[in-house]
């Protein structure tokens, strides 16, 4: 493995085994399982064996900052959530759903698959991906492996109470539907206003069908500036702008979303937890982080926005926001990570608290009804 790292991937490496030292040096992680739900942003490999039309990152120069190479990952380096999981002090990355072979699925598993979206149609007219539906079903056989372990369904729910759920998706609703007219229909049956409320209505009843199995803290993030993509701003040829238009659209989402945060705070005020992610960070930003390129890809992209087989990336890869056309590059995913994690210095980023505050969040248990007869009786 040694020789296989680039002198120049050496800083960002250190960085990385300094930051997970310091957070897991009693060897315990915050939380003892973590779940994850969304598409490429968040995916590990849940796609590697899909159908040849399912949008694919296991090859070169994907992973070219990643210690084991490329996985799967849509990025140079470490996912968002992949940094999100140090943080909180696991030893190791949430395996693949796809891959679980050997791990310790008590500790979590990582559902989420490039092309997903809420609408079991959204990309389907370009192949195939895991709708966040069949995430959901692939959680339900996890559950009951669980529950075998533990003894029983009642010790899982009250193991599965613990855990942390993170939910990001959205993004291919929009991307790989809403935006495609020429593909999709969605933009002509569904007001901007419209399809918002449904995509939130249908990720709304994900959500509480995940409760019913166990979930009590959750993280969602928003969609963000979906209309300052290099994918975006090629295709419309805006010529170094943001395609407005589209982070319009998709900030009627995020706003939603907002809102069914708050909805859900309430209806399950003493026993769940939900917190949403904003994930933009005022473009100004980019540039006193030391992003110098903020528009243009990292790696030569193909028509569909991946990076192309074996050629060469840039070299800089710290200074560019986006690794392919669509994908962030780890140095960004670092940003939004930490800012997550704590968001002290971003007031709003995560609202109404970070993930740091999330975990420490006391909740009521479920109470176990029998349990409770057995004893009395
Ligand atoms: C399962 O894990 C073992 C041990 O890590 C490994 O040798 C084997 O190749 C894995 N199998 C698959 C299908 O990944
Ligand atoms: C997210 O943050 C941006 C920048 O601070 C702000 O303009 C936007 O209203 C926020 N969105 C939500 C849904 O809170
Ligand atoms: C917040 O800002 C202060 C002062 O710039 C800095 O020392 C600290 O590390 C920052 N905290 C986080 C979590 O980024």
């Amino acid at each position: 493995m040694e020789s296989m790292i680039k002198p120049w991937l050496v800083f960002p490496i250190l960085l990385l085994s300094a930051n997970y030292l310091q957070q897991s040096v009693n060897g315990k992680s915050q939380v003892p399982c973590l779940f994850i739900f969304g598409d490429s942003l968040s995916d590990g490999g849940n796609n590697n064996n899909l159908p040849a039309n399912s949008p694919r990152s296991n090859y070169n120069p994907y992973g070219i900052d990643f210690p084991m190479g490329p996985t799967g990952r849509f990025t140079n380096g470490r996912t968002t959530i992949d940094i999100i999981t140090q943080l909180l002090g696991f030893e190791k990355f949430i395996p693949p759903f796809a891959n679980i072979n050997g791990s310790d699925i008590l500790k979590g598993v990582n559902y989420a698959s490039g092309g997903a979206g809420i609408r079991m149609e959204t990309y389907s007219a370009k192949g195939y991906a895991i709708s966040l539906g069949l995430q959901l079903r692939n959680h339900r056989v996890i559950v009951s492996q669980i529950a075998s372990q533990l003894g029983g369904i009642d010790k899982a729910q009250e193991y599965l109470n613990k855990c942390l759920y993170y939910v990001h998706i959205g993004s291919n609703d929009y991307i790989n539907n809403y935006f495609l007219p020429q593909l999709y229909l969605s933009s002509n049956v569904y007001s901007p206003e419209q399809y918002a409320e449904n995509l939130i209505e249908e990720l709304s009843l994900n959500l509480q069908a995940l409760h019913e199995i166990g979930a009590r803290k959750y993280v969602l993030p928003g969609l963000g500036l979906l209309g300052c993509t290099p994918s975006a701003i090629l295709t419309h040829e805006t010529y170094g702008s943001c395609v407005e238009e589209q982070n319009d659209i998709a900030s009627i989402f995020d706003f939603k979303l907002k809102s069914l945060v708050d909805h859900f705070n309430n209806k399950f005020s003493a026993d769940s937890k939900f917190i949403l992610i904003n994930n933009t960070l005022q473009s100004t930003a980019e540039h006193s982080y030391g992003f110098s390129v903020s528009m243009a890809p990292c790696c030569p992209i193909s028509a569909v926005g991946l990076c192309i087989r074996d050629e060469r990336p840039c070299s800089n890869r710290r200074e560019y926001v986006f690794w392919d056309a669509v994908h962030p590059g780890e140095a960004w995913n670092l940003l939004i990570a930490t800012t997550s994690y704590d968001s002290s210095n971003h007031s709003g980023f995560a609202y109404p608290m970070d993930i740091k505050h999330l975990v420490e969040q006391e909740i009521e248990m479920e109470l176990d009804f029998t349990s409770q007869l057995s004893s009395s009786s």
